[in-house]
């Protein structure tokens, strides 16, 4: 199985459907409810509510994921002789769950299959696939304009000393590269409140769309990145930060010791970030790309001229 340890949980539901041709016999039999077996439906649905949670039992590569929701609908078209039927699974988790779905449509089908088949010597599974899928990381990759760009700052004496190398902040711009987020600029600076917070407003007057900066968020005599920002930012964004250090602890239970703050400045956000390269990774999986959803929001409200910019 892969690692998923590093994604957010998110609501995820699939849909699966599958389609089974019949005689026009069975269909009145299962209508009549006067097949030998029993009452088709309702065991297709009972075997399809087991299958859905064993899925990560049936498939190796499947996690095993908390079921929250599973839905059966069961349809037919007489004319065509045929069943129809639709599994819903919604989940909360790391991981979709068309797995779920299918695995459990599938089961139905066979099911239906199984139950028919001492009276219907034609019967056939015509198809099972997914009909839809919806809360992954990509139903929020789409939904931020694309021309975005970024700086990174790496606050550190030691790094722009030269006696430490940088890895943090390499690592944040891999992971705006891999998102096509621009990296318009990159720079390494000491732990000094005048020039964190001189290079930071440089960036907003220039236009950057996002600031992020990695270092000094910590309680050492020298960490002044949140003292430095602070006066810069025009609307704090709390829950941002909540959220960073919300997935950290699940990670670290160092996490907590980040005083990082984030929020605009017009229309740039600024985020500071811890200084360790697993900080500043862990706090980019925890905010991207959800938080672009921001440009969104701000790029809505300038549309609508609520603000010039
Ligand atoms: N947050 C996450 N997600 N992962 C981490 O490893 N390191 C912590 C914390 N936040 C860490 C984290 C540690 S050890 C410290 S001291 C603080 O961030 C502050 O780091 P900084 O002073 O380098 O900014």
């Amino acid at each position: 199985m892969i690692d998923i340890s590093g994604k957010i949980t998110t609501q995820r539901t699939a849909i699966a459907g599958a389609t089974i041709k019949v005689s026009a016999e069975s269909l009145s039999a299962i209508k009549d409810n006067s097949v030998p077996k029993g009452d088709v439906f309702a065991t297709a649905k009972a075997a399809g509510l087991f299958a859905v949670k064993n899925t990560c039992y049936a498939l190796p590569h499947c996690h095993p994921i908390s079921v929250d929701f599973t839905g059966f609908r069961f349809s037919t078209v007489e004319k065509k002789s045929i069943i129809n039927i639709e599994c819903e699974v919604t989940s909360i988790a790391r991981t979709g769950c068309e797995m779920e779905a299918l695995h459990g449509v599938s089961v139905a089908a066979l099911t239906v299959y199984d139950m028919l088949k001492p009276i219907d010597k034609s019967i056939e599974i015509l198809s099972v696939r997914l009909i839809e899928k919806r809360g992954g990381k990509s139903d929020y990759l789409d939904k931020f304009k694309k021309d975005l760009s970024a700086a990174v700052v790496v606050a550190s004496d030691s790094i722009s000393q030269g006696t430490k190398e940088d890895k943090a902040g390499k690592a944040i711009v891999q992971k705006l590269e891999r998102l096509s987020i621009k990296v318009a600029d990159y720079c390494v600076i000491p732990d000094e409140v005048k020039i964190i917070r001189k290079r930071t407003e440089g960036y907003c007057n220039e236009g950057i769309d996002i600031v992020l900066i990695t270092g000094g968020t910590g309680l050492s005599p020298r960490d002044a990145t949140p003292e430095a920002i602070r006066p810069l930012i025009e609307r704090e964004v709390p829950g941002i930060m909540e959220a960073a250090r919300a997935y950290g602890q699940q990670r670290t239970p160092f996490a907590m010791l980040s005083r990082g703050i984030a929020g605009m400045k017009d229309r740039t956000l600024i985020i500071t970030m811890p200084g360790s390269t697993r900080g500043a990774s862990e706090t980019m999986d925890a905010l991207f790309p959800f938080i672009l959803h921001v440009f969104r929001v701000t790029d809505m409200n300038f549309r609508h001229g609520k603000k010039k910019g």
